[in-house]
C-alpha cells in the first residue's frame, strides 16, 4: 500500500472512498490533527463501507473503543488500573520464559511457520495469564480468541459473522461471567479480580463489562501483536544488514528500536475509522458533518514531512510522533505490554536462533488476509 499512499499525501491528502464510503487522510498532520480531536471526530457510530463497525456494538455494553468523552474518560480510568507500567514492567521475566518456550518448540522443527509457532501464542498467553484464565480452559480462550477475530476479519467484506465466530463469543460470555462472579467472592492477584473490586473509589465493572473488555483485549491487543512480530521478522529478512548488526548486538535497547523502527515502517493497524460532528476542514478540503473519515496511521508515518527518508528501514532514527499506537485520549491501553512483549521475544530469537530466513514452503506473493486496516502476514514460514 506505501506507493499508493506516497501518491494520495501528494496529489489528494484528502480523498474520498466509495467503496469505503469514507474521506481517507494520509498526511501526518492531518492524521494527528483529527486523533487530537476527538470532538470533531468521534469514535462513536462509525460505520465502515456504509455499515456498522462490528464486533465491538454487538455486546450491549458501552466499549472503550467506540466511546467519547465523558463516557470514555471514564471508562479508561476503570481499566488503565489494570495497565501500569508497574505491572506491567513485572511480566517481563514470564515472557521471556515463554518465548524462550516457544522457541524452543519452534525450532526442533526443519521449517516452521513463524506465526503459528510464535507471533500467534505469546501475546494470547500472556493476556489469559494476566487475566487468571484457568490453565484448563486456555485452549478454549485461545480458540475463542482466533474465531472472534478470524470472524471479525471475515465479516467486514460481508457484514456477517460466521457461525463459529458467534458461538465463540456465547462460550466466553459464560465463562467470563463465572469468572467475574468467582473473583467477585474470592479476588486473587490477577486482572479480572482488580476490575471487580472497588478500589480507592473506583466503582468495580460488572460481569457484563469484564467480558466485553476481555473482548476488546482480545481484538485489540492479539492480533496486533502477531503482526508486529511478524511484520518485524520480514523487514529483519528484508534487510540483512540490520538482521547481522542485531544479532551482533541483542540488547534489548537494539531489539526495541527494531520494534519501534518496525512499528513505524510497516504498522500492524493500517487505518482507523472516526465520525465527523460537524464540517471541518482539512488536507487542503472540507469534510461535511457526519462523515466516515479514515485516517491512514501507516501513511503518516511514511510522510517524508516528518519521517526524512521513510522508505528506508533504519532503526537508529528518531520514531518520535509515531502513529501506530493512535495518538490522543484513545492512545492503545496495551502499548507498554507490547513494547516488552516484542522487543523481549525478538531479543530470545536473537540470541538463541541461527540466523532465519524463507523456507521453500513460504510462496514468493505473502498473503495479507481480506482486511485493509489491519497489516500482517497470514502465515510466514521459516527456516
Ligand atoms: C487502542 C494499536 C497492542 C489494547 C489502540 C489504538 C491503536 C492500537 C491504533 C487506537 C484506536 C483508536 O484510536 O480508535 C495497537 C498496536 C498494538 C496494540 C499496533 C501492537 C503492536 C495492544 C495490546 C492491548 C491493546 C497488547 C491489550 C492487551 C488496546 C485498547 C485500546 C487500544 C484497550 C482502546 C483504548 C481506548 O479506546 O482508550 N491500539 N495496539 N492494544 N489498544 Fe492497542
Amino acid at each position: 500500500p506505501y506507493p499508493y499512499f506516497a501518491e494520495m499525501r501528494e496529489r489528494a491528502p484528502l480523498l474520498w472512498n466509495e467503496r469505503m464510503k469514507s474521506w481517507l487522510l494520509s498526511r501526518h498532520e492531518d492524521v494527528a490533527f483529527a486523533l487530537k480531536n476527538a470532538a470533531l471526530f468521534s469514535s462513536s457510530r462509525v460505520q465502515v463501507g456504509g455499515r456498522p463497525r462490528g464486533v465491538f456494538q454487538v455486546e450491549s455494553v458501552a466499549e472503550l473503543i467506540t466511546a467519547d468523552p465523558p463516557v470514555h474518560t471514564q471508562m479508561r480510568g476503570l481499566v488503565s488500573r489494570a495497565f501500569t507500567p508497574r505491572q506491567i514492567n513485572a511480566l517481563e521475566p514470564r515472557v521471556r520464559e515463554l518465548s524462550r518456550e516457544l522457541i524452543a518448540e519452534m525450532t526442533s522443527r526443519s521449517e516452521f511457520d513463524f506465526m503459528d509457532a510464535l507471533a500467534s501464542p505469546l501475546p494470547v498467553t500472556i493476556i489469559a495469564e494476566m487475566l487468571g484464565i484457568d490453565p484448563v480452559r486456555r485452549r478454549d480462550f485461545k480458540r475463542w480468541s482466533d474465531t472472534i477475530i478470524a470472524g471479525l476479519i471475515a465479516r467486514l467484506p460481508t457484514g456477517e459473522e460466521p457461525e463459529a465466530a458467534t458461538r465463540s463469543r456465547a462460550e466466553m460470555r459464560v465463562y467470563m461471567t463465572e469468572v467475574a462472579e468467582a473473583r467477585r467472592r474470592e479476588p486473587r492477584g490477577d486482572l479480572i479480580s482488580l476490575l471487580v473490586q472497588e478500589t480507592d473509589g473506583v466503582p468495580a465493572l460488572s460481569p457484563q463489562e469484564v467480558n466485553a473488555f476481555t473482548m476488546l483485549l482480545l481484538i485489540a491487543g492479539n492480533e496486533t501483536t502477531t503482526n508486529l512480530l511478524g511484520n518485524t521478522l520480514l523487514a529483519l529478512i528484508r534487510h540483512p544488514e540490520q538482521y547481522e548488526a542485531l544479532r551482533r548486538d541483542p540488547s534489548l535497547a537494539a531489539c526495541s528500536a527494531v520494534c519501534e523502527e518496525t512499528l513505524r515502517f510497516d504498522s500492524p493497524v493500517l487505518g482507523l475509522s472516526r465520525r465527523t460532528t460537524q464540517e471541518v476542514e482539512v488536507g487542503g478540503g472540507k469534510i461535511p458533518a457526519e462523515s466516515m473519515v479514515v485516517l491512514l496511521l501507516g501513511s503518516a508515518n511514511h510522510d517524508p514531512r516528518k519521517f526524512p527518508e521513510p522508505e528506508r528501514f533504519d532503526p537508529t532514527r528518531d520514531t518520535h510522533g509515531l502513529m501506530s499506537f493512535g495518538h490522543g485520549i484513545h492512545f492503545c491501553l496495551g502499548a507498554p505490554l507490547t513494547r516488552v512483549e516484542a522487543p523481549v521475544a525478538l531479543r530470545e530469537l536473537m540470541e538463541h536462533v541461527p540466523r532465519l530466513g524463507f523456507s521453500p514452503r513460504q510462496s514468493e506473493h505473502l498473503d495479507y488476509g481480506p482486511t485493509f486496516a489491519l497489516r500482517g502476514p497470514r502465515s510466514l514460514w521459516l527456516q
